[in-house]
């Protein structure tokens, strides 16, 4: 992708100057980011998925304030999670409702399609693409997301209402994150083909609205398209987890390097963690986290595995790549690389000169051409048709 070209879903920025100007540090609203467009899916669609076990989805319910005495109304929310029948799920034309279903990028590929037109944000801080469905008045409250995430409408209208206020405290005793003291500072109507980008922490509260021209009478469908920021404890416990399967798999067959203490003298309290047992712990540590390349393998590692709720279906194949055929990625497969090794799936390969070259192509286009596949070298190919079998890339007649 070129970044410094002028792209109208940033309305009219390039991505350097968006990156620069928006990503982090403020909010971007873009009127018609995808002129025309057509929503992926229709509501049935989006119920059918809600309907599968192995797709994450959750309903949000809004009655109406009932004031107590003395004290400030307040919205009741209540939340399910699917999956759902269809038949538990409200009617379009009772409000206050909406329907959220995660991931929808992995079981649709023109979903998965219009993810590629923000690769221009590096693959590693992608999440997902969730929708969301609303009958009039539904929303999900007043919050903040710990995502950037760009919401873009693609059907119906909604109205969101955003503040940067520093005050996240959220209402005690409610099934979802609300804001307790929300205070809008801006405001604007989103029709199909706006969008808007908001950065982590940036209060908002988004309520689907009817169509105040009354030109459309299509459902509010909101595709929130969110790029996860790892925090540091997160990231810090994967990786020593890890860290610490790669330095047992590594000292595999070889004599334990054990703590040694000729040294320890008779002592009086017996208690005490001697300091030299510290050091030696220390020292281990110090030890594991030393070559540089091992962390770095296990984060791409981490990067790259699956969603706990996919599942690639192995597929019966021949011993080489087949034939004139092309390559793909398939849409749930992630894959990245750094400078010493390739990422696929969670797992990690060291890779080098045209082999690595390959893959590096590979995990950025996420296709290679039939021409590519038959220069490829045998290791390449072999691990490529071990990929195919594993259904994590697939085989297609070369475009
Ligand atoms: C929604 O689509 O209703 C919620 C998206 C969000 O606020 O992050
Ligand atoms: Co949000």
């Amino acid at each position: 992708m070129d970044t410094q070209l002028a792209l109208a879903l940033l309305g009219g920025l390039s991505p350097r100057q968006f990156m620069r100007r928006h990503w982090q540090k403020k909010p971007l609203l873009v009127r018609q980011a995808i002129p025309g467009f057509v929503p992926l899916l229709t509501p049935t669609q989006l119920f059918a998925l809600a309907g599968r076990e192995e797709v994450e989805s959750r309903l949000i319910t809004q009655q109406a304030p009932r004031p107590a005495r003395g004290r400030r109304a307040e919205a009741g929310w209540t939340l399910q999670s699917g999956p759902f029948a269809r038949r538990a799920l409200p009617p379009l034309k009772q409000p206050g409702w909406t329907l959220l279903v995660q991931g929808v990028d992995l079981h649709h590929g023109p979903a998965h399609e219009l993810l590629q037109q923000f690769r221009f944000l590096p693959d590693a801080r992608l999440d997902d693409l969730m929708i969301s469905l609303a009958s009039p008045g539904g929303g999900v409250g007043p919050h903040f997301d710990s995502y950037d995430v760009f919401l873009f409408q693609a059907s119906g209208s909604r109205r969101w209402k955003i503040s940067a206020q520093t005050d996240l405290t959220l209402q005690a005793g409610v099934p979802l994150k609300i804001l307790q003291n929300f205070q809008p500072e801006q405001e604007f109507v989103l029709h199909a083909g706006d969008m808007l980008y908001l950065p982590p922490r940036y209060a908002h509260d988004g309520v689907a609205v009817e169509d105040p021209a009354g030109h459309s009478k299509a459902p509010c469908m909101t595709y929130s398209i969110g790029f996860k920021a790892p925090s540091r404890s997160e990231l810090a416990s994967g990786l020593l987890q890890g860290l610490a399967e790669l330095v047992a798999d590594e000292a595999e067959g070889l004599p334990p390097s054990l703590y040694r203490d000729p040294a320890q003298p008779a002592t009086d309290t017996p208690a005490l963690v001697p300091t030299a047992l510290e050091a030696f712990a220390r020292q281990a540590l110090a030890q594991a986290l030393k070559d540089p390349r091992r962390l770095a393998c296990v984060l791409g590692e981490q990067l790259t595995e699956p969603k706990p709720t996919v599942w690639f279906e192995a597929q019966d194949v021949g011993a080489d790549w087949p034939p004139g055929q092309a390559l793909r990625l398939h849409a749930c497969t992630r894959m990245l690389y750094d400078a010493d090794h390739v990422f696929i799936n969670g797992e990690s390969y060291q890779a080098r000169g045209a082999d690595a070259r390959l893959m590096r192509r590979l995990a950025n286009e996420r296709r290679l051409t039939a021409r590519d596949m038959d220069r490829a070298s045998p290791d390449a190919r072999d691990l490529m048709t071990q990929w195919l079998a594993d259904g994590w890339v697939t085989a297609q007649p070369s475009a």
